[in-house]
């Protein structure tokens, strides 16, 4: 399982997430707004907050409090004077903000909201793993479960991956996990740090290949680029920018935030957008007058997508599902969650 090359092969796939059904959105406009002002109705009575991921919905991402990265969603969920947190994203994310928000309550709108990133590894990898580095650090990207948490040393998301590889002791080895891809991308950006990088990957971004996004620039040679870390394409554009076979001028390769402010923030007027599919409806919303094409239309992840606006505005009315995360596995995963948070303000 470790790997110090990318693999020519498939990834193991998870090890026991079932995929939910994508149900489309039947409501119609107006039943979405009446949804809309319920959730914000119920929102203001319980003393809620709703915190909505970059990949959700584009009706559920409306009616939330903050939209963002799982870094950005994990500071608000630190810092919320709200006595309840909704959270529309998937299983860790609530485990993140119940662990920084001991006091509060955290549902989860649709427990079938996995990730079959954080599917890859289990406690006891972690610990077997760490039993064959000795004195090696041990960083986890956000996808992973509580109990995975409590063995890290360090948590980061794709935001601050290279803020928290700078923050360990140079003379230190780190053991890299779950997500092959960033750790491949922390690899390549931090070439003289020992990096060892477990083989978990998520079924949405591994599906973005690089001939995918490679005929979509074809098509729109005037285009930007935008590519999650966590994509297969990102480890083959990196190589080839470090080979010179790739103009690094209008290729921005960062977290889902990251991506949202190259494309306000930049001047070009299109971009290709390699990531979950879910992310341009923010895009377009903050750049109207921008173009989003999407790398891969079928990059869609149903976990995000079992969360729906009945889910959200039911979570609130039914008080349904409360996360909690035992005592003891919080107290150890706290440490690590607080240093990314804490890093790459
Ligand atoms: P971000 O940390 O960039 O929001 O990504 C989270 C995620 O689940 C990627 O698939
Ligand atoms: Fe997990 Fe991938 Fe879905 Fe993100 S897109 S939540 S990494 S399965």
């Amino acid at each position: 399982m470790i790997l110090q090359n990318p693999p020519d092969g498939p990834l193991p796939l998870p090890r026991r997430l079932e995929l939910p059904v994508i149900e489309p959105t039947t409501e119609s406009a107006e039943q979405i707004a009446a949804l809309q002002r319920e959730i914000r109705r119920l929102a203001r009575e319980r003393d809620a907050v709703v915190l909505a991921h970059n990949y959700q919905r584009p009706e559920v991402q409306d009616a939330a409090d903050f939209v963002g990265d799982s870094l950005g969603l994990s500071r608000q969920a630190a810092q919320t004077p709200a006595s309840v947190i909704v959270f529309a994203g998937v299983h860790f994310m609530a485990e993140t903000a119940a662990i920084l928000s001991p006091g509060k309550r955290v549902l989860l709108p649709d427990l079938r909201a996995g990730c079959s990133l954080a599917a890859t590894i289990t406690p006891e990898d972690v610990r077997r793993w760490k039993g064959e580095f000795p004195g090696y650090i041990a960083v986890g990207y956000v996808n992973t479960t509580a109990e995975v948490k409590a063995e890290l040393d360090y948590c980061c998301t794709s935001g601050n991956v290279l803020d928290v590889i700078d923050a360990i002791p140079a003379d230190k080895g780190i053991l890299f996990l779950p997500d092959f891809f960033l750790g491949a991308h922390a690899r390549r950006m931090r070439p003289d740090r020992r990096i060892e990088v477990w083989m978990g990957e998520c079924h949405v971004h591994r599906g973005i290949r690089a001939e995918t996004l490679n005929a979509a620039r074809v098509r729109h040679p005037e285009a930007d680029v935008l590519v999650h870390p966590e994509c297969g394409c990102a480890g083959q554009l990196i190589y080839e920018m470090g080979q010179g076979d790739v103009e690094p001028e209008g290729l921005h390769i960062t977290s889902t935030e990251g991506m949202i402010r190259a494309a306000t923030e930049n001047a070009a007027p299109k971009f290709i957008v390699a990531t979950e599919t879910g992310i341009m409806h923010r895009m377009r919303q903050m750049a109207p007058t921008k173009q989003f094409i999407a790398a891969d239309p079928e990059a869609v992840c149903a976990y995000m997508k079992a969360i729906t606006i009945t889910g959200v505005r039911d979570s609130l009315t039914l008080d349904q599902h409360h996360i909690t995360v035992p005592p003891e596995i919080a107290a150890r995963a706290r440490g690590a969650i607080d240093r990314m948070v804490a890093l790459g303000r």
